[in-house]
């Protein structure tokens, strides 16, 4: 597989993940697990590096830029964001545009993880694609209010261990959660 989208989201119950364009959830500890998580890597010479959709980062407070303190990929149709500056941000119009970046032979060498990190259109689009490799879900046993939602998972996903997830239901910010994560069962062979 030359790319391997891994998608990350916090939702709640409900699979709310987005409201007003920020978070319905006001999880301080938990995000900053999430932050962490997608920041890891095994090689200390490469950053991780997350795809968004543009709403998700106009969301950002201006000190939450870049998102995570990782590489930064925005998705947008329109001409008019300017992200000279912060490090470590692009700008891309079309999946074919990112794929191309992503691949490149000297680019390559930065990265380690990709992670699709919202909203719901990026999620569907990117398990549907055959470089869709795992997902990773950090659900909130809560309901909460919501206007945005991650889309039902497709069929061909089983849930697999990740020895780097707690294990069983955790309880943070007053609320119990759990990690799980499922991979596709599709994958091309080797
Ligand atoms: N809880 C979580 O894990 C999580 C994660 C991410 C986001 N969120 C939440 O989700 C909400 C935002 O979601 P959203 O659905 O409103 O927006 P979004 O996915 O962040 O952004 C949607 C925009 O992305 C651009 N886009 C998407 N696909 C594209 C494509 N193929 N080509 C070109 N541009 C494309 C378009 O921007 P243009 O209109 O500029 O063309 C589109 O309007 C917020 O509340 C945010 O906090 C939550």
């Amino acid at each position: 597989m030359v790319l391997q989208y891994n998608l990350i989201t916090l939702t709640s119950e409900n699979m709310g993940i987005g409201k007003d364009n920020q978070l319905p959830f006001d999880l301080p500890t938990i995000v900053e697990y999430c932050e962490k998580f997608c920041a890891q890597t095994e090689d200390k010479n490469k950053k991780n590096l997350m795809i968004f959709g543009r709403n998700t980062w106009d969301g950002l407070k201006e000190n939450e830029k870049p998102c995570f303190g990782i590489i930064n990929f925005v998705l947008t149709s329109r001409d008019d964001l300017d992200v000279s500056k912060y490090p470590d941000v692009y700008v891309f119009h079309s999946w074919k545009e990112i794929n191309d970046k992503l691949i490149d032979p000297e680019f390559k060498k930065t990265y380690e993880t990709i992670w699709i990190g919202g909203g719901p259109e990026l999620y569907e689009y990117a398990q549907k694609s055959e470089h869709f490799f795992r997902a990773y879900v950090m659900k909130v046993k809560k309901f909460y209010e919501s206007d945005t939602f991650f889309p039902k998972l497709v069929d061909n996903v089983k849930r697999i261990d990740d020895e780097r997830l707690p294990k069983g239901i955790q309880f943070d910010d007053g609320v119990e959660w759990e990690f799980e994560a499922w991979e596709n069962t599709n994958l091309p062979k080797n």
